[in-house]
């Protein structure tokens, strides 16, 4: 990939002018200006439609937008992307979680080895595992089939198969998923409380079997389970989703009991992977499948669909007109279903630290913003949080309103008021209400002039706040796949374009060293040289 400044491009340039021209413009009048606007910004693929006509744009600014893009060679960096080059730089490796959604007759390589055929035979293995322990005749020590599987990690070995379990809770069998991240031993202490070790299977999932919080508490599951059982029944309840093998083995779990992934797959990435066994297990092998195979049909759509048609490269774009321009620091995710509560968090993993950099390819310090804030909840419960700031705070949050056509249990009545809301929103944050309309409201009312005047200045809104509107048939496992490689592409895209690595996270080494020294020193009651406040407060938390 080459290594652009994008603020050193033509297209920067014509953008910054052209933001002064558009900056003040309003979305009202642009609609009303031109009745099409709303067709000629939404893009219909698959299942998807995706509205992005009320954005602070022109066909001028996409236009400019795309220019950037083409600028910053896109085009080249998503073929690099997708045919395993090394564009984790800094790590050394590739960047290959689609490599994991491939069609079986894909050849993607890495070091000259096609990767499909490992990938293949991974996939086989969950599915052949996955399916003992539904139909229950892979059994505990005592004989007895599981009836509780709980998932250990942290990252991306735990974001992304919790999210994806919850999201997909509708499918789910009689399998009850727990997930255990925090190192806090309440929160697996709180889990274990309630679980039977007989039947209990434990997934141990860590790229590098080395991260702290879930070595600890796959040790203390671990000692919860030999309390009751024999010794050698820990091969039949420890399962493990790692790329260090040896680590694996010198915790004491089986090889045969190790799912294998490989270093050109990223943990916030690696859902896909063997690392989404628990997911497999929660909904069975055919809906995991599914949700791969929504995965892949995304990468087709951003590999070979033209830009100004193209969902992750439209809205990658989209943010970096608000991020850079108009200098909005965060980003609102709005799901409009109760079951994608956990797409947010999952969210901030997957764009903050990918892109949360501050220095460019070249390994300059960049003047420029780059990684967005990420932050949302389920609409409506959210309309009754934040959105007050959303629409009349100082500042300006574009907003992705994720929406669908059927609910899973077709209960219409609850269906069509939920997604009223889900209109008149975008609609509110679009429209605005004007001191006019408002004092014809408060005309209707029995109040004096003087009340009048005195609540008109708090009842105006501006409007005018982006929203992009994604209005998908069903939350089905495919259309799952679809959303989550759809943001996973706008992050790519948005690292290309600010000329950043997106696919390492050195940023978040410096604090797991100093508690490793802390640990030590808490420990040994010794506290060491710190600064004054952190040596405060050990001493507070020791005395
Ligand atoms: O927070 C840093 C990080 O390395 C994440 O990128 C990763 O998802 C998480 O820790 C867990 O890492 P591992 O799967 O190696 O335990």
């Amino acid at each position: 990939m080459k290594n652009i400044n994008p603020t050193h491009t033509a297209a920067w340039k014509k953008l910054s002018e052209h933001f002064e021209e558009v900056e003040n413009l309003k979305m009202k009048d642009l609609f009303a200006d031109d009745e099409n606007r709303s067709s000629k910004f939404s893009i219909e693929w698959d299942d998807f439609f995706c509205d992005l006509s009320k954005n602070r744009i022109t066909e001028e600014t996409r236009d400019l937008l795309l220019e950037l893009a083409e600028e910053c060679q896109l085009e080249d960096a998503i073929a690099s992307y997708f045919n395993g080059e090394t564009i984790n730089r800094t790590e050394g490796r590739a960047v290959l979680h689609t490599a994991l959604r491939a069609s079986a007759d894909a050849k993607v390589e890495v070091g000259g080895e096609n990767v499909i055929s490992e990938v293949q035979q991974v996939k086989k293995k969950v599915k052949g595992f996955s399916e003992r322990v539904i139909d229950g005749s892979k059994k505990g020590y005592t004989g007895k089939a599981f009836t509780d599987v709980v998932n250990i990690g942290i990252g991306g070995s735990d974001l992304g198969p919790a999210m994806v379990t919850e999201s997909l809770e509708f499918y789910k069998n009689h399998l009850k998923v727990h997930f255990i991240s925090n190192v806090d031993g309440d929160h697996v202490h709180e889990t274990l409380k309630g679980l039977n070790p007989e039947t209990t299977l434990f997934v141990i999932v860590s790229k590098t079997f080395t991260t702290q919080e879930t070595l600890t508490n796959a040790t203390t599951a671990r000692n919860w389970f030999r309390k009751s059982a024999p010794q050698d029944a820990v091969s039949d309840h420890f399962v493990a989703v790692s790329s260090n093998v040896q680590k694996v083995e010198e915790f004491g779990i089986d090889i045969d009991n190790i799912f294998p992934m490989w270093d050109w797959v990223g943990g916030r990435f690696s859902l896909w992977s063997a690392v989404g066994l628990s997911i497999s297990l929660a909904v069975g092998y055919p809906n995991f499948e599914a949700l791969l195979e929504g995965a892949r049909k995304m990468d087709d759509h951003f590999k070979n669909t033209d830009f100004k048609e193209n969902i992750p490269v439209q809205l990658a774009l989209l943010s970096i007109w608000y991020n850079n321009f108009y200098k909005a620091e965060s980003e609102a995710v709005i799901p409009y279903t109760q079951y994608l509560h956990r797409l947010p968090a999952y969210l901030q993993q997957a764009i903050m630290e990918s892109n949360g950099k501050s220095v460019d390819r070249n390994g300059d310090k960049v003047y420029y913003q780059t990684g967005t804030l990420i932050w949302g909840e389920p609409g409506t419960n959210s309309q009754h949080a934040f959105f007050q700031l959303i629409h009349q705070g100082t500042k300006l949050i574009p907003a992705d309103f994720i929406g669908f056509k059927e609910s899973l249990f077709k209960d219409a009545d609850h269906h069509n008021k939920l997604m009223a809301n889900y209109f008149a929103q975008t609609e509110a944050l679009l429209m605005g209400k004007t001191e006019a309309e408002v004092r014809k409201e408060l005309g209707a009312k029995s109040l004096s002039q003087d009340e009048v005047d005195m609540l008109v200045p708090f009842k105006v809104f501006e409007g005018n706040k982006p929203t992009n509107s994604l209005l998908v048939k069903k939350l089905t496992p495919e259309n799952l796949g679809k959303i989550i490689a759809m943001y996973e592409h706008k992050i790519f895209v948005q690292g290309v374009i600010w000329n950043i690595y997106s696919y390492d996270q050195m940023g978040v080494e410096l604090g797991k060293q100093l508690a490793t020294q802390i640990l030590a020193e808490i420990e040994t009651n010794s506290v060491k040289n710190h600064d004054s406040s952190t040596k405060n407060l050990l001493k507070h938390f020791l005395s």
